[in-house]
């Protein structure tokens, strides 16, 4: 089966860069990336291409090229779908906040949705593909609501993981180590299988185009990024240990990472992981093991959100500790929001949980990130309902200029790997500050001999310095 039309559901942070380049690399197909958020639509649609939506590297220009020749951005969602050999679900699966499973579970109801939807308004046979990240054994629900539709039509389900990063999400989608597809094993699974795998391999070389059954796939989502957030959160363990005993967890990390069984990526220790994925998708994990009554499999990995947890409080106290126990009436600057680099992305970001508790310690924030606006930084911080939205607009001011936002500052407190702070006059920034001067790097990404000597007092996550 050929495809020659593509809709996909959700314009996200996956559906509108996955889309992009399916767009880019597949001239031949018309690709519509639709959205209940008009607003979402609209900044795709923006004449200044600049304007886009998401932050990242790359996007704008493929955009740019794409739109308006086979790439479309549209509110109107079931002309889309009813137009579409292939559906890609890219909606948001985020953890439920309400009833059996709350705090844990994935809430499924924009997955339903959009399975009705399709259900309701397809009048030709479709595969449907599972691009969002969906709990092992999904694809069963939604086949049962789109075989029960009784209007004839045939639809075939896929599940294709993504596992892009944000901030390299274009290099990740134009060069990935693998694309997963899952699929029924029968023979119009296999076709549908086909016409998928037809459309990766005009730009991912075939030996990287994987192909499983459907739980294996849907499954191998999840424990992908649960070893990933391991990692991160077994390195975070080592830093706490580092401080207490001289070693460098930069070192340590360097040293296991030239073990090629280990291999050296994502033993960055840091403030501890963010993002809207890591969490979400290992709380669904422990859910779901627990659900099958494997209490020891979920033990394990909720240990992993545990020691993040752990991380984020810890660098906060010991902000607080290290400033003679009081940080009230201080002025704390943050150098980033997002919750990596290359992304104006915040969602579960570190630097939001530290922020929480330093304005509950009233402490003075003053914050700057080369992409995220003051709006979303109040925005984060209201969601927590921690304190009045008047109290987090009280508490913090939000700078587009990093010198003026560390001026008079006590303490900095690096929560984000930006590349420009490297850049920065230290010198000017220590001139400007109360003395003495502090810096928390939650990153360790500053040198800090170079800061020393201009000064500063510093301290890195696992290195005691
Ligand atoms: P997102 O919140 O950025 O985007 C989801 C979009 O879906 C929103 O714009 C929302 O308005 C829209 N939507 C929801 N229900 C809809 C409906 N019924 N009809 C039309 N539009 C609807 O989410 P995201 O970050 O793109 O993540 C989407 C999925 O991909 C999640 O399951 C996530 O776990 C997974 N994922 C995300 C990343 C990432 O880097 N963000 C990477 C890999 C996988
Ligand atoms: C992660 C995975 O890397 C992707 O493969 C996956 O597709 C995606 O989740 C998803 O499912 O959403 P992402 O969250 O965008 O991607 O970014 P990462 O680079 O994985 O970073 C996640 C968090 O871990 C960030 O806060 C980052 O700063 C932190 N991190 C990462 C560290 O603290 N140390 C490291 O060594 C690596």
């Amino acid at each position: 089966m050929e495809i020659e039309s593509i809709c996909c559901i959700g314009a996200g942070y996956v559906g509108g860069p996955t889309m992009a380049i399916i767009a880019e690399k597949c001239p031949h197909i018309k690709v519509t990336v639709v959205d209940l958020n008009k607003d979402r639509i609209a900044a795709w649609n923006h004449e200044d291409v600049s304007q886009i939506p998401i932050y990242e590297p790359g996007l704008s220009a493929i955009v740019a090229k794409a739109r308006g020749r086979n790439l479309f951005f549209s509110t109107e969602v079931d002309k889309a779908i009813h137009e579409a050999d292939m559906v890609f679900i890219s909606v948001n699966t985020p953890t439920k906040t309400y009833g059996l499973g709350k705090g844990m579970a994935a809430d499924l109801k924009y997955i339903e949705l959009c399975a009705r939807q399709i259900a309701s308004v397809s009048t030709t046979d479709k595969i449907i593909v599972e691009k969002s990240t969906l709990p092992v054994r999904t694809a069963e629900a939604i086949k049962n609501i789109l075989h029960n539709t009784g209007n004839g039509v045939k639809f075939e389900i896929l599940s294709n993981p993504e596992f892009l990063a944000e901030g390299t999400a274009v290099t990740d989608l134009l060069n990935p180590d693998r694309v997963l597809i899952g699929g029924d094993t029968d023979a119009e699974g296999q076709m549908a299988v086909k016409a998928l795998v037809d459309i990766y391999a005009n730009w991912v070389p075939k030996e990287r185009i994987l192909t499983t059954n459907l739980w294996s796939s849907e499954l191998s989502k999840l424990t992908a990024n649960a070893f990933l957030a391991q990692r991160v959160s077994s390195i975070n363990a080592m830093s706490e240990l580092c401080e207490k005993t001289g070693a460098d967890v930069n070192e340590v990390a360097r040293a296991i990472g030239m073990d090629s069984r280990i291999g050296s990526k994502f033993l960055k220790a840091s403030v501890g992981f963010g993002g809207s994925c890591f969490q979400k998708d290992i709380l669904n994990l422990v859910y779901i093991a627990k659900s099958y009554g494997l209490n020891e499999v979920a033990d394990y990995w909720e240990q992993v959100i545990i020691m993040n947890d752990h991380q984020k409080r810890r660098f906060a106290t010991s902000i607080v500790s290290t400033l003679y126990n009081t940080v009230s009436g201080k002025k704390i600057a943050f150098l980033g929001w997002a919750f990596k680099k290359d992304t104006n992305d915040t969602r579960e970001s570190a630097a939001i949980y530290v922020a929480d508790y330093l304005l509950n310690e009233q402490a003075n924030l003053a914050i700057f990130d080369p992409q995220v606006s003051e709006m979303q930084i109040l925005s984060d911080l209201d969601y927590l309902e921690s304190r009045s939205t008047d109290a987090n607009r009280k508490g913090i001011s939000v700078s587009e200029d990093v010198y003026e936002n560390c001026k008079g500052a006590h303490a900095i407190a690096v929560l984000t790997e930006w590349d420009e702070f490297k850049t920065y006059d230290w010198q000017k920034i220590y001139e400007n500050m109360q003395k003495p001067a502090f810096v928390f790097d939650g990153r360790n990404l500053l040198d800090g001999e170079e800061l020393q000597k201009i000064g500063f007092v510093f301290q890195s996550i696992g290195t005691g310095k």
